[in-house]
């Protein structure tokens, strides 16, 4: 079963409330929320005062993504926001287990992300640990960028780890450049939740968009 997650990063951010009910009634499955710091990537957008804004206008998961250094620092006010979702990139957490454990301590899910370039290697340790992994299939920092498709080798990887560790429970998501045409070769792959922007925000009618998205991944 595939999940679909769009993110308000491609949403009208004057009327977030509403873009958020809309997706929800189109059939999203997760809300996922981009927060950008303008120092681990180029370019900011969001805090925890706009997640608590949203939380009220929908009552699926709020599966918030944190490009941001020193994520700790900001961890419990999400959570506190209506995060269910937190997750962190492996390149901004040096003391990535216990980052991973406040999370889950403050009764969220905890996701380790990883850019294009760094090898599922570095988080194969975590993974018991974990509720999501989440692959970035672009650089991390806007939205409606080209699907990097080296990246489909990672998610074979990960997958077949977590078999391999009876693990099957984490979910694998994939974040950047989802579309039609790349969410089947990703799901192929064994990715399950799939975050799409542009290829769900930036259409008139999301409701189609998403059953595009969903139809190519199950198929
Ligand atoms: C990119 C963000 C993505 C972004 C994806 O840094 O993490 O979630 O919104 O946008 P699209 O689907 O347009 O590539
Ligand atoms: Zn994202």
């Amino acid at each position: 079963m595939i999940k679909i997650a769009p993110s308000i990063l491609s949403a009208d951010f004057a009327r977030l409330g509403d873009e958020v009910r809309e997706a929800e009634q189109a059939g999203a499955d997760w809300i996922h929320v981009d927060v950008m710091d303008g120092r681990f990537v180029p370019n900011i957008t969001l805090g925890p005062v706009v997640v608590e804004a949203i939380r009220p206008h929908t009552r699926l998961p709020l599966d918030v993504h944190l490009m941001i250094n020193d994520p700790d620092h900001y961890i419990e006010a999400f959570v506190k926001s209506g995060a269910d979702v937190v997750s962190v990139h492996q390149e901004a957490c040096p003391h990535l287990h216990r980052t991973v454990y406040r999370i889950k301590e403050l009764g969220a899910k905890a996701g380790v992300v990883i850019n294009p370039a760094t090898p599922v290697s570095l988080i194969e340790s975590i993974l018991p640990d974990v509720d999501l992994v989440l692959l970035m299939t672009v650089n991390p920092g806007f939205g409606g960028q080209k699907f990097i498709s080296s990246v489909l080798d990672k998610i074979g990887q990960v997958r077949r780890l977590l078999v391999e560790r009876s693990l099957s429970h984490v979910d694998v998501e994939v974040d950047g450049g989802i579309n039609a045409q790349t969410a089947a070769l990703v799901a192929q792959a064994g990715a399950n939740v799939l975050v799409a922007g542009s290829a769900v925000f930036g259409q008139a009618d999301r409701q189609v968009a998403m059953v595009a998205i969903r139809e190519a991944g199950e198929r």
